[in-house]
């Protein structure tokens, strides 16, 4: 069986720091409110004129550069994103003409906070087949534009990012690579995450403006218990496909949404402290920018070497959720 294995991963977080001092002044919170529930400090926000596009491209390009592959090899480009440049066409096809990357065919992948770990799954898929050699996954949103900045519930959450891996093909036989990818959906909870009036349902008009429509809407409480429980079991799948232990495990990094939910899931799969990544607390829940970036910061930071066991589990709207195990081959 061929693999596909990570060669190279980059990411760009935007250079404002908007901190939870800076939010205070906006609406009625306290950083150490912020801090206790969510462990967030600060987070970034793309600049006037910077989009997901821009930010996608950044960190594709020092991923190329990390695999030292052209853009030209690409064959296929996924982007997880829930905040595309445009509703259509996707923004991953903006991303192929910034890079030059003639020879891909590019799409998104919408699946919230789980986009990249569904978007890894396809492509990794795209290589087992055979169909192609080498491919751009990435996560990128500017959720800072879909926040109300009104709501005090939800505007201290998120932020913006982009984060990118290079999959290419391995041989015949190597144990290193993507080892398995388990992917979960259940619509029946769409209420208690999303984003009302942005769509052909309800069109962003003056009426669904005054309502707040047209931006992320959340119930906080019902979301943390689901997304414990899911994240949870979608680990624990990916330990018993692999016939592994949470010992085993060299680096958990899961999708940075709250502190407290990362630190009650890594309790329930029996994760130890210095087995889990966390960087929530520097730029907040940054969607299907979360696992790239934490991976790129973990590998460029000397935590992960080749043959080290890495675990991504991600849970989102939809609900969306899903974990991947990869042996790292750098
Ligand atoms: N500052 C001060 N008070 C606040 C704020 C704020 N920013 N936000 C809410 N409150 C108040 C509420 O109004 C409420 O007040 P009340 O009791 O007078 O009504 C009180 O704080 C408690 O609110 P809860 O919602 O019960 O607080 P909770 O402990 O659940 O924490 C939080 C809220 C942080 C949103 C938590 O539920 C959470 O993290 N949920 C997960 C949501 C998440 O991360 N979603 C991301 C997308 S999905 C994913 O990525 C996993």
């Amino acid at each position: 069986m061929i693999r596909a294995r990570i060669t190279g991963t980059g990411s760009y977080m935007p250079e404002k720091i908007l901190t939870n001092f800076d939010i205070e002044k906006m609406v009625d919170t306290s950083n150490d409110w912020i801090v206790a529930r969510t462990g967030i400090e600060e987070r970034r926000i793309a600049a006037e004129g910077e989009y997901t596009s821009d930010l996608a491209t950044r960190a594709a390009e020092r991923a190329l550069e990390m695999a030292g592959v052209a853009a030209s090899e690409i064959d296929l480009i996924v982007l997880g994103t829930i905040t595309g440049d445009y509703p259509w066409p996707a923004t991953a096809c903006i991303v192929q003409k910034n890079l030059g990357a003639d020879n891909a065919y590019a799409y998104d992948l919408s699946a919230a906070c789980s986009g990249f770990v569904y978007a890894l799954s396809c492509a990794s898929d795209f290589i087992q087949s055979g169909r192609g050699k080498k491919a751009l996954v990435l996560g990128a949103e500017t959720l800072s534009r879909i926040i109300d900045w009104q709501d005090r519930n939800t505007c201290v959450l998120f932020g913006d990012g982009a984060g990118a891996v290079i999959l290419e093909a391995g041989e015949e036989g190597d144990e290193d690579g993507i080892l398995s990818s388990h992917m979960h959906s259940d619509g029946s909870y769409l209420d208690l995450l999303y984003q009302p009036g942005f769509g052909t349902r309800h069109m962003p008009n003056a009426e669904t403006l005054e309502d707040r429509l047209p931006y992320l809407k959340m119930e906080g409480n019902e979301v943390f218990k689901v997304a414990v429980r899911s994240l949870t079991s979608v680990s624990l799948e990916a330990l018993q496909a692999n016939n592994l232990n949470a010992d085993d495990v060299s680096l958990f990094i899961p999708h940075q949404a709250n502190k407290r939910i990362l630190e009650a899931t890594a309790k329930r799969v029996k994760l130890k402290d210095e087995q889990v990544y966390i960087n929530v607390h520097k730029y907040g829940n940054t969607s299907g920018a979360t696992i790239p970036v934490a991976m790129d910061e973990a590998y460029r930071g000397g935590l992960l070497k080749k043959g080290d066991l890495v675990l991504l589990s991600a849970f989102g709207g939809g609900f969306t959720w899903g974990s991947t195990m990869i042996r790292w081959s750098m």
